[in-house]
């Protein structure tokens, strides 16, 4: 049996794990159809805690219902796509004298150059109006989902929020779901332009219990006939710290030389898994995030990979030789960034597990050392 982690970004997992309540709401409201709660939501969390694979399972729900689905990213062109692939689900589904069978679709990156075309010169929401229509006909309706929203352009925004308002007050079957980063969603929604978002379902997405990992390790183990006690089920569910992302490397990694190994999860095979999934972290996902960061954001880190736990916020200023208040610039970039998160009044820690490990064994951890050390 092939290999069923899936530690890449996006990628579906094998089991979602502690998303079902979830699922649910949006289960729920999609089949209520048009005004129900769950139609406007936001997905927030850190980098790796799951908001792509989140949306992926809404569209699975909405297509199940027999919606029609366009899935995006905030990327610039964002309404020009949204634009063409309304326009081409309309001229399937609202042209077509025979009126084609509804189904559940999800639209990739549509032809925009055919659609653009034969734009009509009408504006998109005119399309829209007719396709939420025709589908309310059909009992079903439509669902748009726009991924990293944080990196959304305003005038984009504007739009999308002015023509999905606008379809919600007139009652047509119509669903946004969004997904992006906590701070920067925060932001997004205290914008004056994005008041009717504030209205939106907001979903903050945690790591998974240790429990809801093992019994999905267990499971996913069992299905390809690995085999694992119980004590190794649960030392492996230790070490994702329920963070989704080292959930499948550790599950990847793990799996992997237990397949060298005869089928058989062993004390080594299980270590030997670990430290790769470990290391494998830190070169993705770590290693990007903190590439990513300013050299002030780099420093707070450092500073914080001092502590063993969480770092009270008015120790790091001092660490980093600065006022409180200059330092909280740095702390917002960085919550902007789900890098750190806020773990009760004053103290911050870092969003994603084993960043501190990867900081300490940084050359520059080193080398601020005799900078940073208070004690
Ligand atoms: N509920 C879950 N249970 C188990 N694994 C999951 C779950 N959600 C996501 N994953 C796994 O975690 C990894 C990261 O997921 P995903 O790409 O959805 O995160 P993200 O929050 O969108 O990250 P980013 O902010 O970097 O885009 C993937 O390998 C995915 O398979
Ligand atoms: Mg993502």
């Amino acid at each position: 049996m092939k290999n069923p982690f899936k530690p890449t970004a996006g990628a579906r997992p094998p089991l979602v794990i502690g998303r079902e309540e979830i699922r649910q709401d949006i289960a729920e409201s999609v089949e209520n159809g048009a005004g129900a709660p769950g139609l406007l939501a936001i997905f927030s969390g850190p980098r790796g805690i799951g908001k792509t694979v989140m949306l992926g399972s809404v569209e699975d729900e909405a297509i199940e219902h027999g919606w029609i689905v366009i899935s995006e990213t905030a990327i610039p062109g964002l309404v020009r796509r949204i634009d063409a692939a309304v326009r081409a689900a309309s001229g399937e589904f609202v042209d077509q004298p025979s009126g084609r069978r509804i189904t559940g679709i999800t639209l990739g990156p549509v032809g925009v150059q055919t659609q653009l075309a034969d734009v009509e010169h009408r504006h998109w929401r005119h399309p829209l109006t007719e396709l939420l229509k025709r589908l309310r006909d059909h009992g079903t309706g439509l669902m748009i989902t726009i991924d990293e929203i944080h990196a959304i352009d305003r005038v984009d925004l504007v739009e999308v929020a002015a023509v999905i308002q606008h379809m919600i007050r007139e009652d047509l079957p119509i669903a946004l779901m969004l997904a992006g980063l906590p701070k920067a969603v925060d932001d997004l929604l205290n914008d004056e332009v994005s008041t009717f978002l504030r209205r939106a379902e907001k979903y903050d997405l945690h790591k998974a219990t240790l429990s809801d990992v093992a019994a999905a390790l267990r499971a996913t183990f069992d299905e390809g006939s690995i085999s694992i006690s119980e004590l190794h089920v649960r030392h492996l569910a230790e070490a994702t710290g329920g963070y989704p992302f080292l959930i499948q490397l550790v599950g990847y990694h793990v799996w992997s030389q237990a397949v060298r190994n005869g089928g058989r999860v062993t004390a080594e095979s299980l270590e030997a898994g670990v430290e790769k999934a470990k290391r494998r972290m830190g070169a993705t996902v770590l290693q990007s995030a903190y590439n990513s960061l300013s050299d002030i954001d780099k420093s707070y880190l450092l500073a914080m990979a001092v502590d063993d736990g969480p770092s009270k916020t008015s120790v790091i200023a001092e660490r980093l030789g600065v006022s409180p208040v200059y330092a909280g610039q740095y702390r917002l970039r960085l919550l902007a960034a789900g890098a750190i998160e806020v773990v009760g009044h004053g103290y911050v820690d870092f969003a994603m597990p084993t960043f501190r490990e990867f900081l300490r064994a940084s050359p520059a951890f080193d080398s601020q050392a005799h900078l940073l050390s208070d004690q």
